[in-house]
């Protein structure tokens, strides 16, 4: 399985979708950069989120937020204080280490193992009881687990101190509750309704580096969905958002349904603020893990910020006159875990071939067109033409080195769901021949068919 993601990395590289970040000065590490078709790929899986959940839903507006924030928003959330990692350090060559994932490595094949909500002196005695070597150097010499803080510090201005302290956000999910004011008194809203937020969060964490699982800076959607506890039932509402969830990932983002489940988190792994959380997790090649968080998370943010700001963050119903702190459902999903998802649900290897049977919605190009022979004018520019006028309406590549074969294969590997190649026939007919990746037939279409051809596969 570890094999498949090593696999899927090369691809990756090789084919434009995502590069170690600053690889030229030696890298950094858990950073990437997304080449030419890993762009496309993330900028569809956002758009059809944004689609899904914001201009789909009438009770749903979106937000941009800063991702410089006041200190004093992390304060009142309670990250400043408790959002940290458990860290043990190498004394012998300086490896650190996530106490959990160090445990999880080294132990999860010889039994069954739990770390979700153990105490740093819990995750202590198991390393020392099972004098747990160090991956990098083999010697058993950690430190004591100690706690860091995931919050990116940022110093504005040229004043040192802690008046120019702010945070890279490290999550979303403030921005909606910081706003949730502005939002109701600008916008013709009302209870229940979500606010929708698209954008990067920075976390300072220590990753096992599977690939764009786990990075340092990384894309979230988030909605907090605001309710009236006394009006609507929220189990209710949870169930509805589960559906919501398993229907764009199977749907819209092509999963196949036994590659993913949900898990309930553990009263001991539990935030304290949340009711209820449940995590859809996703089969990816190094086993089943997080894609998508569900969590039930009351008053507790709207609440620390009416504290923390000394603003009244209350709805009024115009009937009663009664103040409402509404409560939170909150669906939380990392945009570049639904790209490795996507990649790896997607991977196949084939008798003479490795193809990424991406659904279409998520293929960076819809189509690509050849010319049956590049050394034949006619055919160029018959093709350029087909080729420039598909672009009008979706991502399109050209193609005229090599054989035809060799193309498919470019293509097949990412994921382009239809070749098209325009031969001596098209010359007097003005059909094309449309190859299918995923079954590899042929059909013979007019070439006025093409765009609505396209289309019909786009849902
Ligand atoms: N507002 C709630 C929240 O942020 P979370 O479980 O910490 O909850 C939500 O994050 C989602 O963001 C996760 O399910 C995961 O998909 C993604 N995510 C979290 N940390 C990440 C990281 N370091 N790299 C990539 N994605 C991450």
């Amino acid at each position: 399985m570890e094999n498949t993601l090593s696999k899927i990395v090369s691809l990756a590289k090789r084919r434009g979708f995502i590069y170690p970040g600053s690889e030229i000065y030696g890298g950094v590490a858990n950073t990437y950069d997304y080449g030419p078709v890993g762009a496309e790929l993330l900028r569809n899986i956002r758009e059809l989120w944004w689609k899904f959940f914001v201009h789909r839903r009438e009770d749903i507006v979106g937000l941009e937020a800063s991702l410089i924030s006041h200190q004093e928003i992390w304060k009142a959330s309670g990250h400043t204080s408790s959002f940290a990692d458990a860290l043990v350090d190498c004394k012998n060559c300086k490896l650190r280490k996530r106490a959990d994932h160090l445990i999880e490595e080294s132990l999860s094949g010889e039994k069954e193992i739990k770390v979700e909500g153990l105490t740093d002196a819990e995750l202590d005695q198991i390393i020392t009881d099972n004098k747990i070597p160090c991956p990098n150097c083999g010697k058993v010499d950690w430190t004591k687990v100690r706690k860091f803080n995931l919050l990116f510090p940022v110093h504005m201005g040229i004043v040192e101190g802690d008046q120019s302290l702010a945070y890279l956000r490290g999550e979303t999910a403030q921005g909606m509750f910081v706003n949730f004011k502005n939002v109701l008194e600008s916008n013709r809203v009302k209870l229940p309704f979500g606010i929708a937020q698209l954008g990067k969060s920075f976390r300072n964490e220590i990753t096992p580096g599977n690939s764009v699982f786990r990075t340092l800076e990384f894309e979230q959607g988030e909605i907090e969905y605001f309710f009236d506890p006394e009006e609507s039932n929220w189990e209710e509402l949870y169930e509805g958002w589960k559906k919501d969830m398993w229907k764009f990932i199977t749907k819209k983002i092509g999963i196949r349904e036994e590659n993913l489940r949900w898990r309930m988190h553990t009263d001991e792994e539990r935030s304290f603020y949340s009711k209820r959380t449940e995590d859809l997790e996703y089969k990816f090649p190094f086993g089943f893990k997080e894609l998508w968080g569900l969590a039930y998370r009351t008053d507790y943010d709207l609440s620390q910020h009416e504290k923390g700001s000394g603003k009244e963050l209350r709805v009024v119903d115009s009937q009663t006159g009664r103040k409402i702190l509404p409560h939170v459902i909150e669906p939380a999903v990392g945009i570049n875990r639904i790209f490795l998802m996507a990649l790896s649900d997607a991977y196949q290897e084939e008798e003479g071939r490795t193809v990424l049977k991406l659904s279409p919605n998520l293929s960076p190009y819809k189509a690509a067109v050849f010319p049956l022979l590049a050394n034949k004018p006619e055919l160029v520019s018959k093709a350029r033409e087909i080729y420039q006028d598909l672009r009008e309406t979706f991502l399109v590549s050209y193609d005229a080195r090599g054989n035809i074969g060799k193309r498919y294969l470019a293509q097949d590997e990412i994921g382009t769901p239809y070749c098209i190649t325009i031969d001596f026939e098209t010359l007097e007919s003005d059909t094309v021949t449309v190859r299918d990746r995923d079954t590899m037939e042929q059909v013979r279409l007019n070439a006025s068919e093409l765009r609505n051809f396209i289309q019909q596969k786009l849902i």
